[in-house]
């Protein structure tokens, strides 16, 4: 029992086999990632679709996107700079950076209690690209007779500033996200099919949980927003248990899956509508993509004055809007008592049957959400519900009430009143779903 006992200082023996052991339990299973073999990327079934079983086309399509992204084992990013140098350009880089350190230092808290120790058996470098760069910095330190105080301080350097390369994100999608959302981002992962709604193909660049106006493609933030509290209500889990540093290359990972099946997609379309196979038509593509993920950083939606509160005549001018049909019409789609189940949502079916009346941006059928059950899945702060509106949702037919004009092309709800309309959602939910 003498082990168990916390009063008792074990002696030198028991610590260093319980330390061993612990070594050993590490190495098997906790301390080391989760692993899975990175999976080759495949060709787009919509892509071949268009190309044919022309065998010209098929190769070219192959040999561009190669050329231009690498392949899954050694992806490359053919934009501007991408992942820290990216985050280090930008308006709050500085603090960014600050917050990847405050990261780092947690992650990888032992390593550095490690290498303050000087005890180098004992530091890990999780990460393949830590690894290395742990091996030639060591390396380094032995043929040049490198001071002890010097590897120190190096070393923590390497762990502190530590951001993954695209292969380390590639490995670590690999292990999280493959298996929902497939190897090239195409939303056809294993698990996909037993999913409702299915994972994401972002493919296509349509977002739905963003800040932003009009179908834009997602910033940064958005992404990191997405990862870190998951999608409320479907299976996309949160990925808040990863570290900042490793969300954010996964941010950059999502974006090449998501610029490489864009450019995919257009290169296919170019030849179906030409005819003929270019090679120097796939750089013209891939900027037209890159330049309208750049232009998301100016398309922040936001509500410039103060937020009006949620009172009694508020939510009552919010429920005369979401049924009035020449204004915010929400009922055709929701259903006058917000169960999703309005007159537009569903048509008659060749078969005589009830049938969703709308298909989504990837084909499936999309139906209006039931509001009672109180279920954001874009985030329920009520500028989150105020921006759903405002915008419409991407990919699906819930129309941007911002953009709704009379025939003399004024704005038919303002702002103001989208407020109202928060008001009166959030109030449907307090009636519950029964
Ligand atoms: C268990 C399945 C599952 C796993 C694992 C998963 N996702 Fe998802 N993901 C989904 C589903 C389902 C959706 C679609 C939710 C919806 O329709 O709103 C989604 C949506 C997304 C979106 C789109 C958000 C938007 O604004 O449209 C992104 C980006 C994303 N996932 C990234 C990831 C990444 C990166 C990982 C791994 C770290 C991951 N997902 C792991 C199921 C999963
Ligand atoms: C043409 C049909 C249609 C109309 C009109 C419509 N919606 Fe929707 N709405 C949808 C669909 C479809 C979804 C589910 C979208 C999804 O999950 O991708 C949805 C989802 C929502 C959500 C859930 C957002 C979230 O974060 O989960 C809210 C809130 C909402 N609608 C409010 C409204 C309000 C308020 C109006 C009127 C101003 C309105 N809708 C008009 C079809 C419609």
């Amino acid at each position: 029992m003498d082990g168990l006992n916390p009063m008792r200082a074990p002696t030198q023996a028991t610590d260093r086999n319980f330390r061993a052991l612990l070594g050993l339990f590490c190495f098997v299973a906790a301390c080391s990632e989760p692993s899975a073999p990175v999976q080759p990327w495949r060709a787009n079934s919509a892509a071949l679709e268009l190309l044919g079983e022309d065998a010209e086309a098929r190769a070219g399509l192959e040999r561009d996107l190669q050329a231009l992204f690498g392949t899954a084992e050694a992806p490359l990013w053919p934009g501007e700079a991408l992942g820290r140098a990216e985050l280090a350009a930008s308006t709050d880089g500085e603090r960014r950076l600050a917050r990847l350190r405050e990261a780092n230092a947690v992650r990888h808290a032992r390593s550095l209690a490690a290498i303050d120790d000087f005890d180098w058996d004992e530091v890990r470098a999780r990460e393949p690209s830590l690894q290395s760069a742990w091996r030639l910095l060591r390396d380094e330190a032995a043929l040049s007779s490198l001071a002890p105080e010097d590897l120190r301080a190096r070393a923590k350097e390497l762990f502190l500033d530590w951001y993954p390369t695209l292969e380390d994100s590639a490995r670590l999608y690999a292990a999280e996200c493959f298996h929902c959302h497939g190897a090239e981002g195409g939303g056809d992962g294993p698990t996909a099919h037993f999913l409702k709604p299915r994972p994401r193909d972002v493919r296509l660049g349509v977002y739905k949980w963003t800040a932003l106006a009009s179908p834009a493609r997602p910033r940064r933030d958005d992404l990191l927003r997405t990862l870190k509290e998951g999608v409320n209500g479907t299976s996309m889990p949160s990925f808040a248990r990863l570290s900042e540093t490793q969300l954010e290359g996964l941010v950059d990972y999502i974006r090449l899956l998501s610029v490489r099946g864009e450019v995919e997609l257009r290169m296919a379309a170019t030849f179906e509508s030409d005819g003929e196979w270019e090679d120097e038509a796939a750089r013209g593509e891939l900027d037209a993509v890159l330049s309208r993920w750049d232009e998301a950083r100016d398309k922040v939606l936001a509500y410039d004055g103060p937020v009006p509160p949620a009172t009694s005549e508020s939510i009552a001018r919010g429920e005369a809007l979401y049924n009035d049909a020449t204004k915010g019409n929400c009922a055709s789609c929701h259903g006058v008592d917000g169960r999703g189940d309005g007159p537009a949502a569903w048509k008659i079916g060749p078969d005589g049957a009830r049938a969703p009346a709308y298909l989504d941006a990837w084909g499936d059928p999309i139906l209006p959400r039931n509001l009672r059950l109180g279920i954001w899945r874009g985030g329920s702060r009520p500028i989150d519900l105020w921006r759903r509106i405002a915008n419409g949702i991407p990919g699906g037919p819930m129309p941007a009430l911002r953009e709704a004009e009379d025939k003399d092309g004024a704005r038919v709800v303002s702002d103001e009143e989208i407020w109202s309309l928060v008001h009166y959602v959030q109030s449907l939910e307090r009636l519950g779903s029964p």
